[in-house]
């Protein structure tokens, strides 16, 4: 999957080549979006989205449409918090009968097209039909993550037996797609943005991303992403002030008295976890509005009570694509870094203004930074 992340990597680089040849404001979330977008279409369609050469591909216009803040999803997404029932009942959905058909007939044609003409390619919706035609799939997972698929086994044991349906293969697609784009590019453009604010940052991350890339030969590659440490300092920093996903939402199993008040909260109760409150409570994060990567640290980080920095939630429900976006986000971002400098300009909302009713956490009227060569 790296490789088909670098390729989209190469081809946004190239893109911006002229805009950083004349110093010009671009929009970074929407830049980024454009990249996500089409690493998605390759690595779970494996479809050739072409969003990053072209903005008003069929993909993005949907991308834009599942994720556009308005009043009505606002609306939709607070009531199914408070009164999921009434929202099942009145069968209120947050996106569009239109867009949710397109997909599926995307996704419905793809798989139809593969079986019929024997295709078959390296990507999710391949694990799909090999499930949906009862392939045992192959676990090529590497050594070190051993505990993790001792996990899973042990889950797997327990788990229902259920059977892959077409539509079941749809909605995970879908899933997929919105959990996986949206957030990523956000991630991206928030570490953009503070990297802008925060210029002798930006120069040590640029320092960090040539000495590696010089190593692996120019090459960004899965080794070379783990080795580029201050870079995940920063990425984790961004999240830690910036969570795409602000709250997490859990159901109470068991009655739970809160340690030192009256209250308790009744098994079966609804509640939202705000892990954006967490991450910027001064107890954990002394000055929490300060830009600083050293707070990640191995001894920093040792230093925080578990469960205080959620970016990703925690726990068996905990982001399934949690790796797949540090992924892609941080080979987008040394893709641009190796070449291009960002700083603030005259658009740039400081501090950061954020939409009150988008899907995800994001910035209200975008994030416009000056991009400019490095070298
Ligand atoms: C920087 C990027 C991302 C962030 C910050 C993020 C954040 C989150 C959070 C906070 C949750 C809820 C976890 C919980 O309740 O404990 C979640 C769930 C999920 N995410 Fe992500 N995510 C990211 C990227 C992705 C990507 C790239 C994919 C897929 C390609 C993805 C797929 C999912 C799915 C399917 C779930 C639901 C998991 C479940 O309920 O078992 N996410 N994500």
């Amino acid at each position: 999957m790296v490789d088909a992340m670098t390729e989209c990597s190469l081809e946004m680089k190239t893109r911006l080549q002229e805009s950083a040849d004349n110093n010009s404001m671009i929009e970074v979330k929407d830049m980024a979006g454009n990249f996500t977008t089409q690493v998605i279409g390759s690595v779970i369609f494996g479809l050739q989205f072409n969003s990053i050469k072209n903005p008003d591909s069929e993909f993005r216009k949907v991308g834009h449409d599942l994720v556009d803040p308005s009043n009505k999803r606002a609306a939709i997404m607070m009531l199914g918090h408070v009164f999921p029932k009434l929202v099942k009942m009145l069968g209120l959905s947050l996106q569009s009968k239109e867009t949710v058909s397109f997909f599926y007939r995307v996704v419905k044609d793809t798989v139809q097209y593969r079986e019929k003409n024997g295709v078959t390619r390296n990507d999710f919706l391949q694990l799909l039909i090999q499930l949906k035609n009862n392939v045992k799939l192959v676990d090529d997972r590497s050594k070190e993550d051993e505990h993790l698929r001792h996990q899973i086994e042990l889950g797997d044991n327990k788990a229902e037996q259920f059977e892959m349906t077409e539509s079941l293969m749809t909605d995970q697609c879908f899933v997929f797609f919105l959990a996986g784009f949206e957030t990523s590019s956000t991630a991206m453009s928030f570490t953009l943005y503070e990297l802008a604010l925060n210029p002798d940052i930006q120069e040590r991350l640029g320092a960090e991303i040539d000495e590696v890339l010089e190593k692996h030969k120019g090459k960004i590659t899965y080794d070379a992403i783990h080795e580029m440490s201050y870079l995940d300092k920063v990425v984790n920093e961004t999240l830690r002030i910036h969570p795409p996903s602000p709250n997490l939402t859990r159901m109470c199993t068991d009655s739970y008295n809160l340690p030192g008040t009256k209250y308790t909260i009744q098994k079966g109760d609804v509640i939202i976890i705000p892990s954006v409150g967490l991450h910027h409570d001064p107890k954990y994060f002394p000055n929490p509005d300060k830009f600083d990567p050293e707070r990640f640290s191995e001894e920093n980080k040792n230093l925080r009570p578990k469960y205080t920095y959620l970016p990703f939630g925690e726990g068996p429900r905990i982001c399934i694509g949690m790796r797949f976006g540090l992924m892609q986000a941080k080979v987008g971002l040394v893709g641009l870094l190796s070449r291009y400098k960002f700083s603030v300009c005259e658009k740039t909302p400081i501090p950061m203004v954020y939409d009150p009713v988008a899907l995800f956490m994001s910035a209200k009227n975008g994030v416009h930074l000056t991009i400019s060569n490095r070298k």
